[in-house]
């Protein structure tokens, strides 16, 4: 049994691969193509972590290219694949809007034709809270009416979650999709909000705020998270299904503020900005699904997990 991980060496995904090799018995191939969306460094150390584990292989590569993929899959006839890779981020994706659709969108189809070919057991989607868009009724209930997205990555999120549908029904892949929300922890995507208000508190430098604050987001440890993937590898009945990953306590940004300025221990200078179009006003998955079908409860409060994140990052500013 050979699981295909991609995006393993991104932030997610080298929580997963951990977890994987704690939690199961599978051997772990990694594609992933150490893009610039953040310093590559950042991946190329998150993938050293598991240079010396015999069950993992590193192979770097862009799953856009279906020549790659066709004969990555016939080579290692997974039995399990985790899409993890994906251009993420809400306020890029206005900026290279057909990027996100190569990436997201175009690669995903090229990663489903490639695993229904193969006889792959199971398929599971990383998508994201921001497919509930505008005009979805807060707790986001998966089977309720969706809303627009708000910004070109949601709506490649979504759209993606669509082609895995239809492939399930066209083909009978055993496609889920786990929307995740607001996920943090150690090693985040360094423009994610936490991770830049983190670093300008710990620097004594003015944080960028986007609006007055009061957003609020329902900020999931990635423990957590991988909780919820590994359960779904196994699950009975998920196939078909989106399934939200969350933590149903959504948080106003500057409450987030207040406990980073707690656990670090310095004062915040915030420099307000007008809001963005492409943000949403609330985040908050309804865990109801999660609960039946994946036996899913998150665990980490979000003042413990920012208390460690912020440990983690000072780590990272002072060579820890
Ligand atoms: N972090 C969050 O809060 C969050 C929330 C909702 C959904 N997600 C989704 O979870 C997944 C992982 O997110 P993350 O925060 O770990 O992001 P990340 O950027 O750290 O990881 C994504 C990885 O995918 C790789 N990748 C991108 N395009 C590729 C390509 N064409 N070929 C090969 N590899 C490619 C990148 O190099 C990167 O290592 C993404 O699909 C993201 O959309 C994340």
């Amino acid at each position: 049994m050979t699981v295909l991980v991609t995006g393993g060496a991104g932030f997610i995904g080298s929580h997963l691969v951990r977890r994987l090799l704690d939690q199961t018995s599978q051997a772990v191939v990694i594609l992933d193509n150490f893009n610039d969306f953040y310093d590559p460094r950042m991946k190329r150390a998150n993938a050293a972590l598991f240079e010396n584990e015999p069950r993992v292989s590193l192979v770097e590569g862009d799953f856009r290219q279906a020549r790659l993929c066709e004969d990555l899959f016939a080579r290692c006839r997974f039995s399990h694949v985790i899409h993890l890779g994906a251009y993420p981020g809400v306020p890029y994706s206005l900026k290279e809007p057909q990027l996100y659709i190569d990436s997201n969108i175009a690669a995903t189809a090229v990663l489903l034709e490639a695993a229904r070919r193969n006889c792959v057991e199971r398929f599971l989607f990383a998508s994201s809270s921001t497919v509930y868009g505008r005009g979805a009724q807060s707790p986001f209930v998966e089977d309720a009416p969706l809303g627009i997205p708000a910004s070109p990555y949601g709506a490649t999120k979504r759209a993606a979650e669509l082609l895995g549908f239809t492939w399930a029904q066209l083909y009978g892949l055993a496609f889920t999709s786990l929307r995740f929300f607001n996920v943090f922890g150690p090693r985040l995507r360094p423009e994610l909000a936490l991770a830049v208000f983190t670093r300008k508190i710990l620097a004594g430098e003015p944080l960028p705020l986007f609006g007055d604050g009061s957003v609020l987001r329902d900020f999931t440890h990635v423990s957590d998270i991988c909780t919820g993937i590994i359960s779904a590898l196994t699950a009975p009945h998920i196939a078909g299904e989106s399934i939200n990953l969350g933590h149903h306590e959504p948080v106003q940004m500057l409450h987030l503020i207040r406990m980073i300025e707690v656990a670090a221990g310095k004062q915040a200078i915030i420099e307000y900005h007008p809001t963005r179009a492409e943000d949403m006003p609330l985040t908050c998955a309804d865990l109801t699904k999660a609960r039946s079908l994946l036996g899913y409860e998150p665990h980490v409060p979000i003042a413990d997990g920012v208390q460690k994140y912020v440990e983690w990052a000072r780590g990272q500013a002072f060579g820890g």
